[in-house]
């Protein structure tokens, strides 16, 4: 098999020192192409000269009838190489980048003998941008295909949003640019992205169908397709239609409305003059905050896994079987992800008549995945014949795990551990879903303490994707590997956080709220917070949340506190929410919060009992009530959080800028188009954000302090991200 680096007659000593990006082999008349460059064959520096190489090559070779384009290893193409957009910083340099690769896809969809590309694992951005420059694809039945580039803040940016629309028609495009979600192979030819999925061996199948366009001398150029946008104005409606609908899903986003664009160049002026605007629109997007922010997040995803001290060859339990103590809110919703997963789990209750409430719960949320057709009613049967009610300890003996899911209430919690300890097998992993108490207290009451972790699920457990795993000052390597394993098993995100007071998430979300609740108390209505925070992209304002979440939640966890003669630590506490649920009004559960609503529904209606308990407050903390701009709200509210993020990260709670931004994104849906709290507040500048908190800190008091590592960064023009790729480490 001969290799093939740069364009084949280059013979400078830069392309010989180039890995072998594309190997070249004839198979019965056939030139296979196979693109090589682990992990996922992405387009970095010098692969897609290399395919343009090899085509050429293969256009010139008389052993060759046809072509085939294939993936070494377990994909096609994935795309772009996503570092390289970070190293472009001038629009003249993508224009000029973006220009040469539409030229190099024009050079090789003329290519004069049949081209086939042929998919598996999947063929994503540039490289389906590169299966659709061939004359043809087919893929195997297992193979997925994607315009993605939305879900890093830019746009198909090597002819997708020209070629795509002449392949499936402008709704579909419009569709896979915009959502960015992955089709699956049987789709994908149904809708004429494919032209054909092969069972078998894919190459066999490929250079076959290659073989036999070139009898029937096939050669298709997608670019010369105008069938299915010939009906230009339904086109054009499916673009305005597709612009309304992002009003609701892309918040505060562009890169979808640039799709869009993008897409209706072609429609209205044709292939060329739409590359043209494509190669504008993208140069636009590569350079924004927004693709800065969603590039960051895609490898902040992919670092959370990598832990410094527990290496991925730290041995891991395999979790078989599991069970859960308490069937409550969260209890019922972790027994589901168990469930959900295939691992039977015993679900243990105090009462029957508590087990037997949780698991109507459990029922009723599977019958509604029944009703919307995302499940079937023997699917239901079978999972739920995988979680076993009780009443006793009886059969913890035997499971790999547990999860306890009990009151948030620190006595009950250590008998549990004791209780756990005594009836589980030396090598069970007790796991607590507490959200804010110590568990080195229940790794203590266990006796087995290198076994005890935290799994702080959200909620419902069933859906919110975050986990944090919770490493106390015993936890043993081996159990931290195990969660995190465990949490990609149930289809969670792990992330790994220290042992503080609310871990990360719950430890900011304090902050977060204090302000808002300030911010109520000096005039801003819960409606206008709410609508900022909705108009800056969470896809929930603070109080509409907490009428989700429940406001008793928080205040037991206060009266806890007041309890064992502790104050909260986030500053003043606005009296609002404990006098609501002195009120019975725990929010969406009892009707009523924040905001009323009416029976049957969760649409929040504004209560104007709400301005009258803030007016109180007010009165009694001798505040004046004023307006306040939503600048002024997002400020606050960003600014509490990125002050306390910086706490938590130098004091080792996080392991890195990137996965407080995770967890803020998976755990209360923070705008991944803002990157999250830390990356937001990079983006702001730390400068800007320091002399905020020294702002609020002389109108509003002391309880606004600097974090010692803002003022180091703001000082040194550093960033979290910055200090965070210096610096790694974890408390517990
Ligand atoms: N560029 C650079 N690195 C990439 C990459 C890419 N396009 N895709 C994946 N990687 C890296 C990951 O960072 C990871 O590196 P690590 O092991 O050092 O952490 C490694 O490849 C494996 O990735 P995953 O852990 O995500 O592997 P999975 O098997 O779970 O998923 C995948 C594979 C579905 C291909 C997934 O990696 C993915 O979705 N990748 C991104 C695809 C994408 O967005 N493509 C579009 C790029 S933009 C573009 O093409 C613009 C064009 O229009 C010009
Ligand atoms: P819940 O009040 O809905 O359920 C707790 C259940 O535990 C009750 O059904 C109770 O009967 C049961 N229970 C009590 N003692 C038991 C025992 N000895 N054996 C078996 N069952 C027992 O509480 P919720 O909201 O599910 O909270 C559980 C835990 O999850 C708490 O630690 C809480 O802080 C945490 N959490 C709660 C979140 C939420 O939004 N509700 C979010 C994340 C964590």
């Amino acid at each position: 098999m001969a290799g093939l680096r740069l364009r084949s007659d280059s013979r400078d000593k830069m392309a010989d020192a180039m890995p072998e990006f594309v190997h070249y082999e004839i198979r019965d008349q056939v030139a296979v192409l196979t693109v090589d460059n682990p992990p996922v064959n992405a387009l970095s520096p010098g692969v897609a000269e290399a395919i343009d190489a090899a085509v050429e090559r293969a256009a010139a070779d008389p052993e060759a009838r046809a072509v085939v384009l294939i993936g070494a290893g377990t994909t096609f193409v994935a795309g772009a190489d996503i570092r390289f957009f970070e190293t472009i910083t001038a629009r003249e340099a993508s224009l000029e980048r973006s220009h040469a690769i539409h030229a190099r896809l024009r050079h090789i969809e003329d290519c004069p003998k049949p081209l086939v590309a042929a998919i598996h694992g999947t063929a994503l951005g540039g490289g389906l941008e590169f299966a659709m420059a061939c004359h043809y694809r087919v893929a195997a039945a297992t193979a997925g295909v994607g315009q993605p580039e939305v879900s890093l803040g830019i746009i198909p940016g090597a002819g997708g949003t020209q070629r795509l629309p002449r392949l499936c028609g402008a709704p579909m495009a419009l569709e896979m640019c915009t959502l960015g979600q992955h089709v699956p192979a049987a789709r994908a030819a149904t809708e004429g992205i494919l032209d054909g999925v092969i069972e078998g061996d894919l190459l066999v199948g490929a250079m076959a169908f290659a073989l036999e366009k070139s009898s029937s001398n096939g050669v298709r150029k997608s670019r010369d397709l105008n069938l299915k946008i010939a009906e230009t104005g339904a086109a054009l409606a499916a673009c305005a239609r597709t612009r309304e609908g992002l009003k609701k899903t892309a918040r505060g986003a562009h890169a979808p409305y640039a799709a869009v664009n993008a897409i209706e160049a072609g429609i209205r002026l044709g292939f060329d003059e739409g590359s043209r605007r494509e190669i504008e629109i993208f140069a636009d997007c590569v350079l924004s905050t927004e693709s800065r922010a969603m590039v960051k997040l895609f490898f902040a995803e992919r670092e959370v896994p990598k832990i410094p001290d527990v290496p991925k060859d730290t041995p891991a339990l395999e979790i078989r079987t599991a069970a859960v103590v308490g069937a409550g809110t969260m209890g019922g919703g972790i027994a589901m992800n168990y469930a959900n997963a295939g691992i039977p789990v015993l679900l243990k209750e105090v009462t029957q008549e508590a087990l037997d409430s949780g698991l109507a719960t459990i029922r009723r949320n599977y019958q509604s995945s029944v009703s919307k057709g995302k499940m079937t009613p023997e699917q239901l049967e079978r999972t739920m014949v995988l979680i076993t009610p009780t009443v006793t300890y009886e059969g913890f003996e035997k499971v790999d795990i547990v999860t306890e899911a009990v009151f948030e209430n620190f006595d009950l919690k250590k008998a549990t551990f004791t209780e756990l300890g005594r009836v589980t097998r030396p090598d069970c992993i007790l796991a607590s879903n507490t959200s804010t108490l110590n568990i080195d207290e229940f790794a203590k009451s266990s006796s087995r303490p290198e076994k005890v972790i935290g799994t702080h699920f959200f909620s419902p457990a069933n859906v919110m994707k975050l986990v944090e795993i919770v490493r106390g000052r015993e936890t043993a390597k081996e159990t931290i590997a195990t969660c995190m394993k465990l949490a990609r098993k149930l289809n969670k995100v792990g992330v790994l956080v220290g042992n503080c007071f609310g871990f990360v998430a719950n430890r900011m979300i304090a902050y977060y709220m204090r302000e808002a609740y300030l911010l109520l108390e000096e005039g801003a209505r819960v409606e206008e917070i709410d609508a900022a925070l909705v108009e800056f992209g969470m896809p929930v304002g603070p109080f509409a949340m907490q009428d989700i979440a429940g406001i008793d939640v928080g205040a037991r966890i206060r009266q806890y506190l007041r309890s064992i003669g502790k104050e909260r630590s986030e500053g003043p506490q606005c009296p609002v929410p404990d006098w609501l649920f002195e009120m019975g009004r725990y929010g969406q559960k009892t009707g009523a919060g924040w905001y009323r609503y009416d029976a049957g529904s969760r649409t929040p209606v504004v209560d104007p009992l709400i301005e009258g308990l803030a007016n109180k407050a007010a009165a009694e903390r001798g505040v004046d009530r004023r307006a306040i701009s939503n600048d002024e709200i997002i400020a606050r509210i960003m600014t509490a959080l990125a002050n306390e993020g910086a706490n938590i990260l130098e004091e080792g709670y996080a392991l890195r800028a990137g996965d407080v931004d995770v967890i803020y994104v998976q755990g209360f849906g923070f705008p991944r188009h803002r990157g999250g709290p830390m990356f937001y507040a990079d983006t702001v500048g730390l400068p800007v954000v320091l002399g905020r908190v020294r702002e609020y800190r002389d109108r509003f008091g002391d309880y606004w302090t600097p974090a010692p590592l803002l003022e180091r960064l703001a000082a040194s023009g550093g960033t979290f991200y910055g200090w965070s790729a210096e610096r790694r480490g974890i408390g517990a």
